[in-house]
């Protein structure tokens, strides 16, 4: 009987591998962040994350529309304000830089995408923490949870589909479903950045953002320690009791674990973010010669989408489309 054959059987031609693949990661999985910054006329590339740019509200919209072109289900739109201030009051301004873009994306594509905003301050605040700051140097929790409110309101009146609350305070998802639905914006859906790490993978992004956090400070105080695995089950059931209509986990490689313990521990639709460093890992490792990019990047998303996640935010969203298409 030994050796016995029969487990390479099924992997002997691309069509007997296509018909018992285990995972189908296609271009609907899929959704693109879009960084929009005011007062500049032409886009302006992140070096730190290549192929990808901060962009000016028209050009954000012709990008989206080439997105739809490749059949991404959603975009993520983050904004880049010219000014910042104590309390990040450009988040919610009617007229800033993501509630033009958002509404101006809508006209152009319809609902042709699902169009989803992050809701931070940490863009907006002179200080780059994700809530207001203390006199003892604290984040404020509830003070935090009053400006969060506003910018999700501002969202959905500008348009977003989806508004998704990424600065990890404590009952974030409670107080925007309650200012959403005393507005009448009971459509407005919550995706909950609900178990995010306190990672040293978002570098790119606050280059991407212009985010510099204050007297060399971190986030440890608000989001989760990348030791912990059960406290995300305990965030994500929270969010979900609290109204979030999807759920995040973040980043995404390096927390599969968590993305398969919170598919199971919850039944609502599961999205993982495949951040920035994971992104510009991945080319920079390419430019040298290392490693097969393209090859590498769809093993790790595909792997992103294995391991439980029904959504995956990725800068790689448009080059795995034309792959994937
Ligand atoms: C906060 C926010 C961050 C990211 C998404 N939303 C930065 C942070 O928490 O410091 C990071 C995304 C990435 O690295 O790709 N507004």
């Amino acid at each position: 009987m030994f050796p016995e054959r029969r487990m390479r059987r099924l992997r002997r031609t691309p069509a007997l591998r296509r018909l018992v693949a285990e995972t189908r990661l296609g271009v609907d999985d899929l959704i693109a962040p879009v960084f929009v910054r005011e007062g500049i006329d032409a886009p302006v590339p992140i070096p730190s994350l290549p192929g990808v740019v901060q962009h000016t509200v028209p050009s954000a919209v012709d990008e989206v529309d080439r997105l739809v072109g490749l059949g991404i289900s959603g975009v993520i739109v983050f904004g880049v304000p010219e000014r910042k201030d104590a309390t990040g009051s450009g988040a919610w301004d009617p007229d800033g830089v993501v509630q033009v873009a958002l509404s101006s994306m809508r006209d152009r594509v319809g609902d042709a995408v699902v169009l989803m905003a992050d809701l931070c301050l940490d863009e907006y605040t002179d200080h780059g923490h994700c809530g207001l700051v203390r006199a003892d140097g604290a984040v404020d929790n509830d003070a935090t949870l009053e400006c969060y409110a506003r910018v999700g309101l501002a969202q959905a009146t500008a348009g977003a589909d989806v508004v998704a609350p990424s600065g990890m305070m404590d009952g974030q998802v409670a107080a925007i479903r309650a200012a959403l639905d005393a507005a009448g914006n009971t459509d407005t859906a919550i995706l909950a950045y609900a178990a995010k790490y306190a990672s040293a993978l978002y570098g790119p992004f606050r280059d991407a953002v212009d985010v510099t956090i204050a007297d060399g400070g971190d986030r440890r105080a608000y989001q989760q320690d990348p030791r912990n695995v059960r406290e995300s089950l305990t965030e994500v059931r929270l969010d979900v009791d609290e109204g979030a209509d999807l759920v995040m986990v973040k980043p995404a490689l390096a927390y599969l674990d968590v993305v398969a313990r919170v598919r199971d521990a919850v039944d609502v639709p599961v999205a993982a973010y495949h951040v920035s460093g994971e992104y510009a890992m991945v080319h920079a490792a390419a430019a040298n010669g290392w490693i097969d990019g393209p090859a590498v990047m769809l093993e790790h998303v595909s792997a992103i989408k294995r391991a439980g996640a029904d959504l995956i935010l990725t800068y790689a969203a448009a080059d795995l489309a034309e792959v994937l298409a």
